[in-house]
């Protein structure tokens, strides 16, 4: 796999590297900020992140000027899809300019992963700025269950009204619910009634065990099988094969046209087989699964002066060596090992 352009005068032929596994980088997930105005049990439980948790100071985040940088040499060794995310990426000022910045790249898939909590205000200029779609995440349609989730009395309707603002400037939109049983469980039917003649992909995700914070238990996981039975009961389903290599959601359309539904199975279905993601936290740390423990300063490099051949080499160094397959391998004891959090890495 080669790939060629011009950079000053010299025309450089560049290999897009490989993993030790033969995956390729064609995913890149920007966590934005650390913070969220959402306390989510399974991802950033009050117990931790209350009052005393320190969150980043802003001069600690990648720039907008930084992060293009950065942008740019990732699509250059493969990268066709960025999506942003947190913590809550609406929540970074001027989200939009970083939108705008990352569409002058060209030719990528340009996606923001949300709460909605902001989105009917922030739709427009989103998609003004050049933004294809959204993925927003929702657990419940139960407006006593999702605040009970969402651990800050946040009203489902708010939710809604963002996903109508963002569909009806034109994004695509994706909602995704997290699964945990025993709190959300019942109402998977309900959303997939809501959810379907919609247009909107509802996805269902098995409760992982990331972080180290929200005391995950595997009783907690409702198997994605399960889910699939659970709507397929009352509205038949039918598998449909993925959109591309390494898609995270196994698809499924309702037999009788109206829409799909999906289900991100990474606990009962591992998929690091064609894991070709990256993650860069809010800080400028490269980080090459969800499960890492330890990642690559991308900031020390730009701010000590390297040129973007440095940078990409530094990446594709890093990529190259490459062995994750965390959820292949979990074990109630690698369950249990420290790790970063999901709201730091950027889900
Ligand atoms: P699309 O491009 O719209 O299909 O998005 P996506 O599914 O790649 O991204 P999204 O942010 O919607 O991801 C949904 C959820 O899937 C995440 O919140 C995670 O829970 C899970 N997920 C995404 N990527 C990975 C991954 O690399 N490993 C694991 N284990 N889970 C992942
Ligand atoms: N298990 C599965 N998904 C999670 N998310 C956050 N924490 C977990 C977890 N423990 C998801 C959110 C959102 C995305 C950013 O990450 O629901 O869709
Ligand atoms: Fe915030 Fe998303 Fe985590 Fe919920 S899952 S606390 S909305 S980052
Ligand atoms: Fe990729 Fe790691 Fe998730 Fe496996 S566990 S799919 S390697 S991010």
């Amino acid at each position: 796999m080669c790939n060629t352009w011009q950079s000053g005068t010299r025309t450089l032929r560049l290999v897009q590297p490989l993993d030790t596994l033969g995956r390729p980088i064609r995913d890149l997930r920007i966590s934005v900020t650390d913070r969220c105005n959402f306390r989510c049990t399974y991802c950033m439980p009050k117990t931790v992140f209350g009052q005393d948790y320190r969150f980043m100071d802003r001069k600690e985040l990648l720039s907008f000027e930084e992060l293009e940088r950065v942008a740019r040499a990732f699509v250059e060794l493969g990268v066709e899809k960025i999506r942003l995310t947190g913590g809550e990426p609406l929540l970074r000022k001027e989200i939009e300019q970083l939108v705008a910045r990352l569409g002058t790249i060209g030719g990528l898939d340009l996606t923001l992963t949300t709460n909605a909590s902001l989105l009917a205000r922030k739709a427009e200029a989103l998609r003004d700025a050049g933004l294809d779609r959204v993925n927003v995440s929702l657990d419940s349609l139960d407006d006593a269950t999702f605040r009970a989730m969402n651990d800050v009395d946040f009203p489902v309707a708010r939710v809604l009204a963002g996903i109508d603002a963002a569909a009806g400037v034109g994004l695509a939109v994706k909602v995704n619910a997290v699964v945990k049983r025993g709190v959300n469980d019942a109402g998977i039917v309900q959303m997939a009634r809501h959810f379907r003649r919609t247009g909107h992909s509802l996805r269902f995700i098995e409760y992982m065990d990331v972080g180290a914070t929200n005391g995950w238990r595997l009783d907690d996981v409702v198997p994605a099988g399960e889910i699939v039975e659970r709507i397929s009961a009352v509205f038949p389903l039918e598998p449909v094969d993925a959109a591309y290599r390494g898609e995270v959601a196994q698809r499924f359309r309702y037999r009788d046209g109206s829409g799909e539904i999906g289900v991100i199975s990474s606990v009962t279905q591992p998929f690091c087989g064609d894991c070709t993601r990256a993650r860069i936290s809010a800080e400028g740390k490269l980080f090459t699964c969800l499960f890492a423990v330890r990642g690559t300063d991308l900031r020390a490099l730009l701010r000590g002066g390297a040129n973007d051949d440095e940078l990409r080499e530094a990446i594709a160094g890093v990529w190259s060596r490459r062995t994750d397959r965390y959820s292949e391998v979990r074990t109630e004891r690698t369950s249990r090992a420290p790790r970063i959090e999901m709201s730091y890495i950027g889900g």
